[in-house]
């Protein structure tokens, strides 16, 4: 099937994650073709990236990948070894889009879609060598945040693609079997949930939600997961002694949790208290805050080891 090795990668979608992306790939040296159909978005590309590539160089990713800003779609995917997807996340309009790639490529290009909720069953319906398309999930940024969630149907493909990634430092999951959310999104929108729940059941406020996350489990799980988490609350017995002694309260508040419906009333709430916690501080200003606090965090990582 696809190139063992890939070289030179088109970048679809050059929004929030594809930019991010297309950062990460000219870090590590690759050749990238970046297209996006809305002319303004492929216009302040190059700004957005040097913004991107001076943040990875702080991590020591000093590669000179040449860009190409295509100037159609034809152009970027030709001879594309590998295709990083990241369109809207619209499956008609995906699905639109792979059959356009199939018919402008050769068998060798691997498709790798950044979709966040879509499942590889769901996407490869309609292509004629589905077995190309790999789901690759990054983490908002992608440039600057480890993870990478795959899943596919040909192991070979998913062991050549995984081989990629890490290439360029990432840490890679591969699933088992599909699942929508893949796995991160999932745990992210179980505590998301939750987080909604106590807003509409009046427990907390959303700033004091946020805090409490931040300051008490979002510490620790920069560090170590759930599982090892639990597994340092059981004491010397680890978490064999954990399930005994608390497993039952654990099964307890799984049983008081909430699933609540976004009702106008609801979002009105979270966003007064989102705007709130914000305190006039613009996206832009955020982005660069958490970029910030991530690199020095990444920093403090390899330092540690962790
Ligand atoms: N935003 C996130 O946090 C995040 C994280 C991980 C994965 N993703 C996934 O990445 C993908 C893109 O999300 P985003 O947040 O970057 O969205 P975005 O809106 O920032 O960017 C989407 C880009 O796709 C372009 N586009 C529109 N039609 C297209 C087409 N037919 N072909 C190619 N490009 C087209 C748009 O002009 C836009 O620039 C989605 O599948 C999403 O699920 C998003």
């Amino acid at each position: 099937m696809a190139n063992a090795r890939f070289q030179r990668i088109a970048v679809l979608g050059c929004g929030l994650v594809g930019a991010s992306w297309a950062a990460l790939f000219l870090g590590h040296g690759y050749t990238v073709a970046a297209w996006d159909p809305d002319q303004a978005t492929l216009d302040s590309l190059r700004s957005r990236l040097s913004r991107s590539l001076r943040q990875l160089r702080r991590l020591g990713v000093v590669g000179r990948g040449r860009l190409a800003v295509a100037r159609d779609f034809g152009a970027a995917v030709d001879n594309a070894d590998l295709i990083q997807e990241n369109a809207p996340e619209r499956i008609d309009l995906k699905r639109g889009l792979y059959r356009d790639i199939e018919a402008a490529v050769g068998p060798l290009t691997l498709i790798a879609a950044s979709t966040s909720s879509f499942v590889w069953s769901d996407l490869a319906k309609g292509m004629r060598h589905g077995e190309r398309l790999l789901t690759a999930h990054p983490f908002n940024p992608p440039h600057l945040v480890p993870l990478v969630e795959l899943y596919g149907p040909d192991a070979g493909l998913v062991r050549r693609a995984a081989a990629f990634y890490r290439g360029m430092g990432k840490t890679v999951v591969v699933l088992k079997k599909e699942a929508t959310g893949h796995i991160a999104n999932r745990l992210a929108s179980a505590l998301w949930r939750e987080a909604v729940h106590i807003v509409a059941e009046g427990i907390a406020d959303v700033k004091d939600i946020d805090d409490a996350l931040v300051d008490g489990p979002g510490l620790r799980w920069a560090i170590m997961g759930a599982h090892m988490t639990y597994h340092l609350g059981g004491g010397a017995g680890g978490i064999a002694a954990y399930l005994e002694h608390l497993g039952p309260g654990q099964e307890r508040r799984w049983q008081d949790l909430g699933t609540p419906r976004l009702t106008p009333a609801l979002r009105r709430r979270i966003v007064e208290g989102v705007l709130g916690e914000a305190g006039g501080r613009t996206i832009a200003q955020l982005e660069r805050q958490r970029d910030r606090a991530l690199i020095e965090l990444l920093l403090a990582r390899r330092r540690r080891r962790i």
